[in-house]
């Protein structure tokens, strides 16, 4: 007979020592599951401060190298490289330039840890357009979505070019994966890989990476980011980047978003990666330094948690202090 007062069922019991609940992890992170995105701002001697993202810098080409070689004895599975141009213009020349900012940080970064580490490099406008948008803009100042992909082509060459070994479109043009892999192959970088941020939604949490790339940004980017609002819209963008060829996709931001992330892995055949973005990351360090929240223990479940919704990895501004978190505990 049951008692009640006496359950037979005790999930308790897997709970019981440190040396029991390590054994019963469903989930684990290892470094190499961990990406870091790093800001290279050209014209500058010394890195400096992000104010709205604490810890996080704009690298001078010195201190991001030392970043690099840190970023690689963490562990970590690659870098995301973002630029910040000292001149900016309505088509986003510096993009395409070969001695841009961005183009010339690619080139260190593969030859100093191409090997160790996975370059991946921002395949998208808004940090090098005066009006901020992810596109160039039609004659009435709406953001002109073919226009855009010829741009992007000729990003993704001066990217290639450099290094790149993961070109990362983030923009949100119709058709732009496609695009990109089309005149990737025709030029020969056919082993040039494309992540597709597919599901990328027009989120309030990247305020603070607007800060950290000084985007002139006038209004939103609602009419090509997701409607925050809309799954099965996030699941079209992720079948149609598929079809075009995306060897990664994305999901963007992660934590509001997980709901997405789980149904994404759920259909991908490709690897399925979420980004804890700016605004997360910001949230965290200021919670922590209020003292409202245990930081590390914050860290550790928000990264471990987008990896049991789904996520392969995990783009994230704590990536390599999470990583040497991880290398200590073993
Ligand atoms: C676009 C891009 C953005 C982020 C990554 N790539 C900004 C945007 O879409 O407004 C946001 C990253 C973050 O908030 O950490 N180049």
């Amino acid at each position: 007979m049951s008692d009640p007062l006496h359950p037979v069922i005790r999930p308790r019991r897997l709970r019981s020592t440190p040396a029991m609940r390590r054994l019963v992890v469903e989930t684990r992170v290892h470094p190499a599951d961990l990406v870091l995105p790093m800001f290279i701002r050209e014209g500058i001697t010394e890195p400096v401060n992000i104010a709205s993202m604490p810890g996080v810098q704009h690298h001078s080409l010195d201190s991001f190298e030392r970043a690099l070689v840190e970023a690689a004895e963490a562990g970590i599975g690659g870098v995301m490289l973002f630029g910040v141009p000292e001149q900016k213009d309505a088509v986003g020349s510096g993009a395409i330039d070969p001695e841009g900012i961005l183009n010339v940080a690619t080139r260190i970064a593969a030859s100093a840890v191409g090997d160790a580490l996975v370059v991946q490099t921002d395949l998208c406008l808004d940090e090098f357009t005066d009006h901020g948008h992810c596109g160039v803009l039609d004659a009435a100042g709406r953001v002109d979505n073919d226009a855009s992909l010829l741009v992007y082509r000729d990003m993704a060459l001066a990217q290639a070019a450099a290094g790149s070994q993961l070109v990362s479109l983030s923009g949100m043009m119709d058709g732009q994966v496609a695009a990109v892999r089309d005149v990737l192959d025709a030029n020969g970088y056919t082993d040039t890989a494309v992540l597709a941020y597919a599901a990328k939604y027009a989120s309030a949490f990247y305020g603070p990476f607007r800060d950290a790339v000084n985007s002139s940004l006038v209004g939103d980017r609602r009419s090509y980011q997701i409607e925050p609002a809309n799954r099965r819209e996030g699941l079209r963008e992720v079948e149609l980047d598929i079809a075009e060829g995306a060897d990664v996709i994305m999901v963007k931001p992660a934590m509001s978003y997980l709901d997405v992330l789980a149904e994404t892995a759920a259909i991908s055949p490709v690897p399925v990666w979420a980004y804890q973005v700016s605004g997360e990351y910001a949230m965290i360090q200021a919670a922590a330094a209020n003292g409202w929240i245990d930081r590390d223990r914050a860290i550790a479940e928000s990264i471990v948690s987008i990896r049991r919704a789904g996520a392969d990895v995990v783009l994230s501004y704590f990536a390599v202090e999470f990583a040497q978190m991880l290398q200590s505990e073993k």
